[in-house]
């Protein structure tokens, strides 16, 4: 079979993970910026709604310092469920970075030498891709078992938050950390996990940090006057990413798999995905599947409608759930802002025209629906979260 006609075997689009430097569009600012700030030693926050890029970014700038040969580590805040278990990921991702396995115990005892770390290791052969993700290495697992109080958790924590400066400088090596879903550690212990984090940092001019979140409102909060990473480092607001180039990306890898796109699919897709990366990625993605699969060498705007509908049918469960669990004010602010996109909500032209309640019961409608994550605030215009969910809104609810 002549493989350069046809379509390739691989999907060329990815969604729902991080992507690889190979499925990346644009960002090329972006990039170098924060390559060059973390390189440097400075502490960034990285704050964009959710399914932006954020960790995809965070990934793709960490591999490109490593080939600087500074030692990268990244932890993913959200992932603890509580304030000790985030210290224990948090040193072991430290210890781990780079480090070969014999060397690890002696390494945590030394540099840990108050707390008294355990250190165990998985032996399972299966996972000998353990740490770092490196082969060679077993699994490791560090715990505090001595901790009982918020004291002695502090200790721990002004301990573990040194870390990076000591590894550093024993290894005189740079570092570049990433604590990805930061915001979580709002939820921990108030604020003096952020006081104890920002005194530890501050001083670190051998460690780049970048804390990216999701959740802007509350990291916005979070850097304000009162807090203390007031003023820590530079802040960068992930935007989208510019359409034109987004679009063009999609086309270029429809036709680079052996899929000739129609005019215009690329604008399409981005369209109708309200140009959200991840909604971008996963409406091209399988749209290319059911071309795919209908042994198709073209790709159409009837494809791409097709293929809307496919999946507006496959998630039509999830979709009716959600709607059934909102109030009916909430169900018809949802829908009147995805009608209106997100205009005007308050004018009395729009309120009469949706049968919309008082402006009072339409601001907690809103605040209900924002605090849901179901739909997101841009300045004065809020635009459903889930491009898919909106398609589903505004043709199947009345
Ligand atoms: N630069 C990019 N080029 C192409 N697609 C991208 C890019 N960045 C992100 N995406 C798409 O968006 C999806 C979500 O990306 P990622 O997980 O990095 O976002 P995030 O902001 O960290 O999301 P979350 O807030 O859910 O953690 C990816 O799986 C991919 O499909
Ligand atoms: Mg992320």
């Amino acid at each position: 079979m002549a493989a350069s006609s046809g379509p390739t075997a691989d999907n060329p689009f990815v969604y729902g993970e991080i992507v690889s430097a190979a499925a990346f569009a644009d960002r090329a600012d972006e990039r170098e910026r924060l390559g060059r700030d973390l390189a440097s030693g400075q502490k960034v926050f990285l704050i964009s709604p959710r399914r932006y890029g954020k960790s995809s970014l965070v990934r793709d700038v960490m591999r490109g310092l490593a080939r600087q040969k500074i030692l990268t580590v990244e932890v993913t805040v959200a992932a603890s469920s509580s304030y000790i278990g985030f210290l224990e990921s948090y040193a072991q991702a430290l210890l781990a970075a780079d480090t070969p396995a014999a060397r690890l115990k002696r390494w945590a005892s030394e540099l840990l030498r108050g707390i008294r770390p355990e250190v165990r290791f998985d032996a399972d052969p299966l996972h000998r891709q353990g740490a770092g993700g490196q082969a060679g290495k077993a699994r490791v697992a560090l715990s505090f078992p001595a901790v009982r109080t918020a004291r002695d958790t502090a200790r721990v924590a002004n301990e573990v938050f040194q870390l990076p400066a000591r590894i550093a400088e024993a290894r005189k090596q740079r570092l570049a950390v990433a604590l990805d879903e930061f915001q979580a550690i709002a939820s921990f212990n108030g604020g003096s996990v952020e006081a104890a984090l920002r005194a530890a940092v501050q001083d670190q001019r051998q460690v780049g940090y970048v804390f990216s979140g999701s959740e802007p409102s509350l990291m916005e909060r979070m850097l304000g006057p009162r807090r203390p990473f007031y003023k820590a480092g530079p802040v960068m607001r992930l935007e989208k990413i510019n359409p034109e180039d987004f679009a063009a990306f999609i086309d270029e890898r429809f036709r680079g798999s052996g899929i000739r796109p129609a005019d215009g699919l690329g604008e399409a897709i981005v369209d109708l995905a309200a140009n959200v990366p991840y909604d971008v990625q996963r409406l091209a993605h399988e749209t290319w599947d059911d071309v795919r699969e209908a042994g198709k060498r073209d790709a159409g705007l009837d494809d791409l409608h097709a293929t809307l509908l496919r999946l507006l049918g496959a998630h039509s469960t999830v979709f009716e759930e959600a709607w059934q669990r909102l109030t009916l004010p909430q169900r018809a602010v949802l829908r009147a802002l995805v009608i209106e996109e997100g205009q005007e909500l308050m004018s009395a032209d729009v309120r009469t025209r949706h049968r919309l309640p008082g402006t009072s019961t339409i601001q907690a409608a809103l605040a209900a629906l924002l605090r849901q994550d179901i739909i997101t605030r841009d300045g004065e215009r809020y635009s459903a979260v889930d491009s898919l969910y909106r398609e589903w809104v505004a043709r199947k609810t009345s």
